[in-house]
């Protein structure tokens, strides 16, 4: 695991945005692994700012999303999907048929996650995958636990998790108690992973994932095991180490 602490948020989203404008320019068919949440959105910024310019195309690149809340439909302002149509693809020149973000309204709910588990294995696995950390150490909706889930699957979230999450709904009784989330081993089968951390309130989360022993109790421990997992985080996310 290769820690980069940097200034601030500002300073973060730089230096991400340049890992992935750098995969994207050595790889024009790259497969991205994205998040959501508040820590990649400057990067998404910095990413547009730089295909404005010219620097990146997105034509070729293709885009597997970590996770959606169960439940939600694709037009649903709180979804994932709709997230990131505001916050990346609106303004970049991605092919529509070249993203993939589970199904929240899917019926059948295995099938969904197996559909999904294919779809990446057909496109040749993630080249980078970009994570964020919850504060309970959760990647994707992997959720601490007594075991790793590997697959994609639907997870019961955290209380914590919908906590940290009411900031983008009305209340907190809006915010889904479910989502589907890739696995810990569709996560680590990525050939490359980029996690990105930012603020005081992640500091423990950071502490624990690069100090700390593996184990499903904080989720983002297990990067440890894979083998080119670099962390950004700022001053106040690495404060503990
Ligand atoms: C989002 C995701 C989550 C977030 C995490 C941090 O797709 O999978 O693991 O990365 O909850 O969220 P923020 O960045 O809002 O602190």
């Amino acid at each position: 695991m290769q820690l980069q602490v940097v200034k601030d948020y500002d300073a973060l989203s730089k230096k991400a945005a340049h890992i992935l404008a750098s995969q994207i320019i050595l790889k024009p068919k790259s497969i991205l692994g994205l998040a959501t949440g508040s820590t990649p959105i400057g990067t998404y910024r910095e990413l547009i700012n730089m295909h404005k310019e010219g620097m990146i195309n997105f034509s070729e690149v293709v885009t597997f999303n970590l996770d959606e809340y169960y439940g939600l439909d694709v037009q649903d302002q709180q979804s994932y999907h709709y997230f990131m149509n505001q916050h990346f693809f609106n303004d970049i020149d991605i092919v529509k048929e070249n993203i993939y973000i589970p199904n929240g309204k899917a019926v059948d709910v295995d099938a969904e996650c197996q559909r999904y588990e294919k779809s990446i294995k057909e496109a040749g696995g993630i080249d980078l995958q970009l994570l964020g950390i919850g504060q309970n150490g959760h990647i994707g909706f992997n959720e601490p636990d007594v075991k790793f889930e590997a697959s994609t699957h639907l997870v019961n979230l955290d209380l914590d998790t919908i906590k940290a999450n009411a900031r983008f709904f009305d209340s907190i009784d809006e915010v889904p108690d479910q989502a589907i989330s890739m696995g810990v081993k569709t996560i680590l089968s990525s050939k490359k992973i980029l996690l990105l951390a930012s603020g005081k309130n992640k500091a423990e989360a950071i502490y624990k994932m690069v100090k700390g022993k593996i184990t499903p109790k904080l989720p983002a421990s297990v990067l440890q095991l894979h083998p080119d997992v670099v962390v950004i985080a700022d001053e106040a996310a690495a404060a503990l180490l």
